[in-house]
């Protein structure tokens, strides 16, 4: 089988959406700038790899990771060096980069690294000259910015919220000055909500100009394809019936579930010396994978790393009540709320359903797990 479960899913294990690529396109060219914000493992990484393989005409997409940087000098020179290896040293630019070598004291330079001798650079001052020298003729350069709003959190908890603040208007500026409006656009992802994030700073206006896209689970047919597309040459097949009886058991048709869940069948069949996918072996595996930790803990860390205090015991007790009771109504949530003390409840109900844990279910008035397999795991692991 053709399995990937956590790194991104790239070449023959991604299972490529056509359809979202152009969506993106169109919307990149509507807003210029986009924010795709979705809970981890939706698939944000392999999206964006996989754009970087099927570029437009007329746009050059450049990919980096802010995960663990924690300072906005140390960001804009991160894109600072990504912008100058897209340059090319000789030709048109050669003038430039000669100035640029004496100036910044490079004193090594290769594809990937480029070392400046002098310290105190301000790497956003230098964006904004470098873009100065390129040409609007060229490529429209988009540059996927992975994970940019853990470096928002990072510098607000590794610095301060003025600091914070202060990034994001500067992120902002970069955005809307004249030479760089006209040949970048920035494309930010997050698997924490960038609003939410900027809400909690009260800085909702930072990041207004930013247009959303997102990437939705899978439909039923598609979710079949990618059963098909991971099976591959296996002799393996699900019954008639089964493959059904598996996507509504799903029910939140995300590719990693179902790369999860198709990795327990692959064992469990591989064990019994069968080749015919049951429900009865769906069923097996959907509770074997419930008890592989690293599954599913991601789930808990997160809620950890963003709700202290009272609202983290809030949000684990109406988690707690969704999933020992099918769905949490809107009355009891609001009791729950007034249990904890939280004033504004809507940010953290808010992340709830960001962060993929609930939907809103208006027609029974309640919330209830998006995923019946992350309720189980949550009813298993954590309700005690
Ligand atoms: N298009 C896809 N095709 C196949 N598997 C995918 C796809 N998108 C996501 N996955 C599955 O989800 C996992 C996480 O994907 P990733 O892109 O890292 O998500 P994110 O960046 O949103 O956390 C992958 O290891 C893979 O199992
Ligand atoms: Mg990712």
């Amino acid at each position: 089988m053709k399995l990937i479960i956590g790194p991104a899913a790239e070449g023959d294990f991604y299972f490529d959406r056509p359809y979202l690529d152009e969506l993106f396109w169109k919307k990149l060219q509507e807003s210029r700038n986009l924010s795709i914000a979705a809970p981890r493992r939706v698939g944000k990484s392999s999206f964006m790899l996989n754009l970087l393989k099927n570029e437009k005409e007329g746009f050059h997409c450049t990919y980096i990771i802010t995960e663990s940087i924690n300072d906005p000098n140390e960001f804009f020179k991160k894109i600072y060096k990504t912008l100058l290896s897209l340059l090319n040293t000789s030709g048109k630019f050669k003038q430039f980069f000669e100035d640029v070598f004496k100036r910044l004291e490079i004193k090594k330079i290769s594809l990937n690294e480029i070392e400046f001798g002098r310290n105190e650079i301000n790497y956003y001052e230098e964006i904004l000259l470098l873009c100065k020298e390129v040409k609007e003729s060229d490529a429209r350069i988009v540059l996927l910015v992975d994970e940019f709003s853990q470096t928002v959190e990072n510098i607000i908890t590794d610095q301060n919220r003025d600091t914070a603040k202060n990034f994001l208007h500067q992120c902002r500026e970069l955005r809307q000055s004249p030479d760089v409006k006209a040949k970048i656009s920035f494309v930010y992802t997050g698997s924490i909500g960038l609003e939410n994030l900027v809400l909690s700073i009260d800085e909702p206006r930072s990041i207004s100009d930013l247009g959303h896209f997102t990437i939705p689970p899978l439909s039923v047919e598609e979710a079949k394809q990618l059963n098909t597309q991971i099976i591959d040459n296996d002799p393996v097949k699900f019954e008639p019936k089964a493959r059904t009886y598996f996507l509504q058991k799903l029910n939140w048709l995300l590719p990693y579930f179902i790369q999860v869940i198709m990795s327990e069948i692959d064992t469990i069949c591989k064990e019994k010396a069968t080749s015919l996918i049951t429900p009865a072996i769906i069923d097996e595996a959907f509770t074997k994978a419930l008890d592989n930790r690293s599954y599913f803990e991601h789930w808990l860390v997160r809620l950890r790393s963003i709700f202290k205090g009272n609202e983290f015991s809030c949000a684990k007790e109406i988690l707690k009540i969704a999933a020992t009771q099918n769905g949490i109504d809107f009355y009891k949530l609001q009791d729950v709320i007034t249990k904890y003390n939280i004033e504004d409840a809507a940010p953290l109900i808010n992340i709830l359903q960001h962060d993929g844990y609930l939907v809103r279910d208006e027609e029974n008035k309640k919330y209830r797990f998006n995923s019946p397999l992350l309720q189980a795991w949550w009813l298993k692991n954590i309700v005690i």
